[in-house]
């Protein structure tokens, strides 16, 4: 059982995003998510980026930070140093996974910060720097800092606090980036020079204004999210991260850019996205949860066996062939940037041109004409004729359905 007090399941629909070619390879994307549209925006967004040879992505080593509040300290500054010269002392006190530190991870380090001045008196607050291969890594980072904190405390003459991981991994990230010929965007309404003008506007306007950074950045999580709850992963956790990081220069930005390259016939939309991704392929939900597992194997990405914290994180930025050879959670991570800038990509074509009501509401009319009845090809017909009339009502698809 994964949760307590369990009433009965809430299922959600299970899409497949198409179209993905991401560093030369294809996948299929399982999306879990409600909302219609998101998973036939983020299929038309990857075929449009397949005309400039798909995504490439990468992302960092999977560390995350454990953090250790200390109070009552008499000197900071003493105390600092006496944690660092202390470091392996305390990694050691910290190494709490043989199985981890096996394949590579485990305590890696130790930074110190002073908060000299919170509400409640100034704070010295260490942080453990914990490679979690392949796992999402809380457990691990909790672990490590509940075990760590007895010896910091009595090397730094303090009293520990909270001893959690921070959502904020930004030492975990991943990016996805793309470049598309303008030629692909060309439409009979709209010529794909002026789409890409708009969709760099458009990101213009979100790097410069909160409210709007707000709901292009949660036009990302519509396919970010989505695959994180396809493969068990923590979405909220993901959310928080980056939505700090989203902040981090001190005003809540977009996370993506976009900007026209080139010249005349020559010019390119470039898109790029990175975010913290704190993301696994064993351990958690990721494990237990029969669909997760489903779309790991989807993804190319599951976990044969027994739990294991794979050795398979190499490859280094750039080198495409490496990076599409991953698996395990960097893998899964840098496939979740490629899909929530997909995601981001069809937002702002939609918004630029049409808006993004024109396809709604067709979605909507079929979900009108299937809710009064429709099945097969007269779904389309009746949902066809709702829109012509611009009346959506189940009431008036029955009458339709009827003649
Ligand atoms: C709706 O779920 C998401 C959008 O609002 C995102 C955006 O505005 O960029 C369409």
């Amino acid at each position: 059982m994964m949760v307590e007090n369990v009433v009965g399941r809430f299922a959600l629909p299970l899409g497949i995003g198409a179209n993905f070619l991401i560093d030369g390879r294809d996948y299929l994307i399982p999306m879990a998510v409600e909302e219609p549209s998101v998973v036939a925006g983020a299929s038309s967004a990857a075929l449009l980026a397949r005309a400039g040879g798909g995504f490439t992505t990468g992302s960092t080593e999977p560390v995350m930070i454990a953090q250790i509040q200390l109070l009552d300290v008499a000197d900071a500054s003493q105390a600092k140093r006496a944690i660092l010269a202390s470091q392996e002392k305390i990694l050691a006190c910290a190494n709490t996974s043989p199985s981890l530190s096996q394949l590579g991870g485990g305590p890696q380090g130790i930074e110190v910060r002073c908060l000299p001045d919170t509400e409640t008196g100034p704070m010295l607050i260490v942080h453990l720097i914990i490679d979690c291969r392949d796992a999402m890594g809380a457990n691990a980072a909790n672990t490590a800092a509940e075990a760590a904190a007895p010896l910091i405390e009595q090397i730094s003459g303090g009293r520990a606090g909270l001893r959690i991981l921070s959502n904020l991994s930004d030492r975990r990230r991943a990016w996805a980036e793309v470049e598309i010929p303008a030629g692909a965007f060309d439409s009979d309404d709209y010529s794909g020079r002026r789409v890409i003008r708009g969709i760099a506007e458009a990101n213009a306007f979100a790097v410069a204004d909160p409210y709007r950074a707000a709901t292009h950045n949660k036009g990302i999580f519509n396919g970010v999210d989505a695959v994180l709850l396809a493969t068990g992963n923590d979405w909220r956790a993901v959310e928080a991260g980056a939505h700090a990081w989203a902040a981090r220069d001190g005003q809540y930005r977009a996370l993506t850019d976009w900007h026209v390259r080139g010249c005349g016939d020559f010019e390119t939309l470039y898109g790029r996205l990175e975010l913290p991704l704190a993301v696994g392929t064993v351990g958690g939900a990721t494990r237990s949860h029969a669909s997760a597992q489903i779309a790991l194997k989807i993804l190319g990405l599951e976990v044969d066996g027994e739990d294991r914290l794979s050795t398979e994180n190499g490859g280094s930025a750039g080198d495409a062939g490496a990076i599409a050879d991953r698996r395990g959670a960097r893998r899964l991570g840098e496939v979740v940037a490629a899909v929530g800038l997909a995601q981001n990509l069809a937002a702002l074509r939609a918004l630029a041109t049409t808006g993004i009501q024109k396809g709604h509401m067709r979605l909507h009319a079929r979900q009108v004409a299937v809710a009064a009845g429709a099945v097969g090809e007269a779904v389309e017909r009746i949902a066809g004729q709702l829109i012509a009339e611009g009346s959506i009502r189940v009431a008036r698809a029955k009458e339709l359905l009827l003649k």
